[in-house]
């Protein structure tokens, strides 16, 4: 059986409220990933705080909890043939500061500054999980095969 992996992503506020959300789920999906969940959510403060609270204390903490919780965001559980899922949805998003995001990347497309950065790829398998479980319970991540049925 083929080895898959996965990964989990956040398109921010800026890139939704800019209309972008269909671009860059079809750049997901042209690239490889497949979406085993997907939705739109709202993260209030408290929301926030939890899931950046390995950030708590560093200068961008509260700068970065007013950005995320400025509007709608999209949350996904991707997937991908082979164990780099992780790797290479990092490979397409690009730096964390779009300003050093290579060309082609998301980030250096839509992201405007450090912080609204437009979307985001968790950096280990182990933080993926850890990730979408703030968005997704297990029975929420759609295992049905792809192949339709009839
Ligand atoms: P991301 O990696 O998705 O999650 C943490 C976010 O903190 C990061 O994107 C940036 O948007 C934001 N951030 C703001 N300033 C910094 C910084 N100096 N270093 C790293 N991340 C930063």
């Amino acid at each position: 059986m083929q080895t898959t992996s996965r990964t989990f992503t956040i398109i921010k506020p800026n890139a939704v409220a800019a209309g972008a959300t269909g671009n860059i789920l079809d750049r997901l999906i042209s690239n490889g990933f497949r979406i085993r969940a997907l939705k739109m959510d709202f993260l209030d403060r408290n929301r926030a705080a939890r899931f950046y609270a390995v950030h708590r204390g560093k200068p961008f903490f509260e700068p970065l909890l007013r950005f995320m919780t400025s509007g709608a965001i999209v949350v996904a559980v991707l997937e991908r043939e082979g164990e780099d899922a992780v790797e290479a949805l990092r490979t397409l998003v690009g730096a964390t500061d779009p300003a050093l995001a290579a060309p082609g990347t998301i980030r250096h497309e839509f992201g405007e500054s450090v912080t609204r950065n437009a979307i985001h790829a968790s950096d280990s398998p182990e933080n993926a999980r850890k990730e979408w479980s703030h968005f997704f319970s297990d029975d929420q991540i759609v295992e049905v095969d792809y192949q339709p049925s009839i």
